[in-house]
């Protein structure tokens, strides 16, 4: 199945779940990626990757020897991303984002560089996304980022209430337009 039509199906299948129409843009993947020191980063997690726009685009800049775990919780984006992307440095599980510590720890790994999250917390239940932040907050190194896209400002007090600091930038070339949150302690 094409990329897109698999996730505007995913879409009316799974509203709560996938919570967009489209895929994101190239200009919102670029935006999402700047605040990345890829000279820098040795492991960076991905909540949510859906068809994999944002997991190639971090495969394409990332060093020779950093991981990438993305975690996707729908079992045909996890299929297209397996059948689509064939890289050693990427985990890809089909897991819940509330597993961030469970995971890591089985892979001997105590604190990552980066968050990059496409999840969409204005439909995800209270108790989980805050299992998720608390996950996300508590797995960054001390000058570590949480990068997250969302549509509205909705999320923000949220995540003011989870970092020290929060800040945010308007990307209109995306359907719908969309909001890039930087967080950092
Ligand atoms: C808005 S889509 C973003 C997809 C893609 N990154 C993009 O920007 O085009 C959100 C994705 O988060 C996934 N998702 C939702 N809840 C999740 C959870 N608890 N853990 C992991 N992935 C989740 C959905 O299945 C979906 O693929």
């Amino acid at each position: 199945m094409k990329k897109k039509s698999a996730f505007v199906k995913e879409f009316f299948k799974e509203k709560k779940q996938v919570g967009a129409i489209a895929p994101s843009s190239k200009y919102l993947m670029k935006k999402m990626l700047k605040p990345i020191d890829f000279n820098t980063a040795k492991v960076i997690i991905e909540l949510g990757p859906g068809n994999g726009v944002f997991t190639k685009g971090l495969l394409d800049k990332m060093a020779s020897d950093a991981k990438l775990f993305s975690f996707e919780l729908n079992e045909n984006f996890y299929d297209l991303i397996k059948a689509d992307i064939s890289d050693n440095r990427l985990v890809l599980l089909n897991d819940s984002a509330e597993k961030i510590g469970e995971i890591l720890k089985e892979h001997n790994i105590e604190v990552v560089d980066y968050v990059v999250s496409s999840l969409p917390l204005a439909v995800i239940d209270g108790p989980v996304k805050n299992v998720i932040l608390d996950e996300a907050v508590a797995c960054l190194k001390p000058d570590g980022k949480y990068i997250q896209f969302q549509y509205t400002l909705n999320a923000k007090k949220l995540l003011e209430s989870k970092f020290k600091n929060v800040s945010y930038t308007f990307v209109p070339a995306n359907i719908p337009p969309a909001f890039v949150y930087k967080c950092h302690q």
